[in-house]
């Protein structure tokens, strides 16, 4: 799609009143939005490449893992471990187009801002509108996990919360609203708003505490491995893998999110990209080895009933309850970093593209105090609290995936497009094998998108052409790129 926008971008010139002819492949400058991004109240520079790997993982190790192993389990049997595979190999093909396109330009915006300065301002607010999809109903969907736990846990000491608060509307009978869901994204969007340092503090200890947990459950899950229950291994065919492999490509979201914090990171160029992979690898390993050990342990139709908890289901049917207890609090934990990283990815999204002019002023306003993107963190947060109480996880998570899915995409056709038409710009970090590479990941990605249900495409599609029609009506007629002085002449 975007080399086809770029062979007719010459061509799309449209008038505006007043005869201005507007063009929506116009770009920002490198320098501009280097610029632009050190006027005024700034974002403090303070993480590291470990920072960022543990902000990967800490975006990483969630709901797809604690959660939607029992459903892909159901889908692809013991075979999880090959769709793990898939979903991982489709990410790390992303993973390393991401990091290139990531350290074409380091200030805040993710793929947004370097599309921006690359590839022209309509696709860049397109990419931008899809992450927005992306990390929006990501922290929903985390949060309807975080509940299954969090009413587990609470139900294992004595507490009971009415099932019909627990549950959205439709994935429950009699379910109204799930408040568990809401008030963790509220209480998530207050750390956010008062401030990186305190989050980013809350942030790697409960990434610490989650990867002890994840390595509880290699580690005391792997003696009760009995292997006849791996066989039959494939019992739904290379069907079942494909779908199991489109549910559990969401366990792997979140490293993208490190690269929203470009602007806020001492040595970008280097840091981001070494932060991104580290995480991706780092995880994709774990993945595979609790996949693998879970359906070890459990046969896996028993997962049908479970479908709230699998993991600590799984040390359960072990006889190992205590490991079970500590893996449902871990796990609740583990995922409030995933809403932490993902809602801030939103919010650093959001900023970049009001401060271009393209979302409301508001957007970017930072509060005086703590620095912070204040109202925006709220105003997002509360969207996402209230996506999550009344929209059923099954429906958020395969969205979750077709937005990222096409974003990937994208960006993995940008990559290549940019290699051949723009060569010289300077790349700290280079995917290697190009086109090899980025055609990989064209290939795995657009294979899991095409897993995925009609209805999930047909959503997709209407809030891509929200997104269009509020690039018309809003966002081409405040750009800051109309001010002559800015626009770059597109290639
Ligand atoms: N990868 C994140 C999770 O699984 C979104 O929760």
């Amino acid at each position: 799609m975007i080399s086809n926008l770029l062979v007719y971008g010459h061509y799309l010139k449209l008038s505006v009143k007043g005869g201005v002819r507007v063009d929506l492949f116009r770009k920002k400058s490198i320098d501009t939005l280097i610029a632009g991004s050190q006027q005024g109240k700034t974002l403090k520079k303070e993480l590291s490449a470990f920072d960022l790997a543990f902000l990967g993982i800490g975006a990483i190790i969630g709901t797809g893992i604690f959660v939607l192993t029992g459903v892909g389990a159901l889908d692809a049997g013991p075979a999880l471990v090959i769709s793990f595979i898939i979903a991982g190999l489709a990410c790390a093909f992303a993973a390393f187009n991401y990091a290139e396109f990531a350290s074409l330009v380091p200030v805040s915006g993710s793929v947004y801002t370097y599309s921006y300065a690359t590839l022209g301002e309509f696709i860049a607010w397109v990419i931008g509108w899809d992450l927005m999809l992306e990390y929006i109903l990501a922290v929903s969907a985390v949060s309807v996990g975080w509940s299954g736990y969090f009413t587990n846990f609470l139900a294992g000491i004595g507490i009971e919360i009415p099932a019909s608060l627990t549950a959205a509307p439709g994935s429950d009978p009699g379910a109204i609203i799930n408040l568990p869901s809401l008030v963790i994204v509220m209480i998530i969007a207050f750390l956010l708003s008062i401030g990186v340092k305190e989050s980013k503090w809350v942030n790697n200890l409960m990434v610490a505490l989650k990867l002890i947990v994840v390595a509880l459950v290699i580690v005391a899950g792997v003696f009760y491995v009995k292997p006849d229950n791996w066989t039959p291994f494939m019992p739904m065919g290379w069907d079942g893998v494909g779908l199991a492999a489109a549910t559990v490509f969401f366990a792997y979201l979140g490293f993208d999110a490190v690269s929203t914090a470009a602007e806020e990171t001492r040595n970008p160029s280097r840091d981001l990209p070494k932060g991104i992979l580290w995480s991706l690898g780092i995880c994709t390993l774990l993945y595979i080895l609790v996949s693998g050990i879970v359906t070890g342990i459990v046969p896996w139709q028993k997962f049908a009933d479970h479908q709230d908890d699998p993991v600590a289901f799984a040390l359960q049917f072990a006889g190992q309850d205590w490991v079970a207890g500590i893996i449902s609090v871990g796990a609740a934990i583990g995922m409030m970093t995933v809403m932490l990283v993902m809602l801030y990815g939103q919010t650093r999204v959001g900023f970049a593209m009001s401060r271009d002019g393209l979302l409301p002023k508001w957007i970017s306003k930072v509060h005086d105090k703590y620095r912070t993107p204040f109202a925006s963190t709220w105003f997002y947060g509360t969207v996402c609290g209230l996506l999550g109480a009344f929209v059923p996880l099954d429906d958020l998570v395969k969205l979750v995936n077709m937005g990222t899915l096409a974003a990937f995409v994208l960006i993995s056709v940008a990559v290549w497009v940019l290699r051949v038409k723009q060569p010289d710009l300077p790349r700290k970090f280079r995917c290697p094998w190009v086109p090899v590479l980025p055609i990989l990941a064209i290939i795995f990605c657009g294979y899991l998108m095409f897993q995925l249900p009609g209805s999930t495409w047909l959503r997709f599609g209407i809030w891509l052409l929200i997104g269009i029609i509020f690039y018309f009506v809003y966002s081409r007629k405040n750009s800051k790129l109309n001010s002559a002085s800015e626009a770059e002449k597109a290639s």
